[in-house]
């Protein structure tokens, strides 16, 4: 039976009809439309799916849609800025190349938000280990970290609703 649920997403709340096993990542796919979020392995490996709960990178593909009542949630769509400029890490992606085909980087662009956000001066270790769960099969990683380093020397907190 379904149950309905409120959602803060992006700093807008959402209210949907689940079930108990619905995960978050159908749930903003199909039933919220912000479809920025992607379904990769659907399993917990490629980080494709990645979005942040309060804050933290988290794995929407293994994360069930009831247990995030009550948490504030970010898809890639909340990264842009006012006026829907990009922010300071999004234009980093592209400076550096960091984006090929496009498919992986909604996540790598929440889980680089997650790890500046927790240490807003990473060293390329922190980056790499950080990201790690993140797979892409065009750039080669090595632009990916660049662009995270060039985008902690300006503090991404403001893209973040
Ligand atoms: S789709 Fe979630 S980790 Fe691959
Ligand atoms: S840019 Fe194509 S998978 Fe990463």
């Amino acid at each position: 039976m379904k149950k309905l649920i409120t959602l803060d997403i992006n700093n807008r709340i959402y209210e949907v009809a689940v079930n108990d096993n619905e995960l978050l990542m159908e749930v903003l796919r199909k039933k919220i439309g912000l479809t920025g979020t992607k379904k990769g392995c659907g399993d917990g490996d490629c980080g494709a799916c990645s979005v942040l709960i309060d804050g933290k990178t988290e794995l929407s593909c293994i994360k069930l849609a009831v247990a995030c009542e009550g948490k504030k949630i970010t898809t890639v769509e909340g990264l842009a800025l006012p006026g829907s400029q990009l922010n300071p890490l999004q234009d980093a992606f592209l400076e550096h190349g960091a984006v090929q085909c496009g498919f992986c980087t909604p996540g790598m662009l929440m889980s680089a938000t997650g790890l500046l956000l927790r240490n807003p001066n990473p060293t390329t270790d922190f980056i790499k280990h950080e990201m790690s769960g993140n797979i892409c099969r065009c750039t080669g990683y090595k632009r990916i970290i660049e662009a995270v380093e060039a985008a902690a020397q300006f503090g991404l907190k403001a893209g973040v609703k």
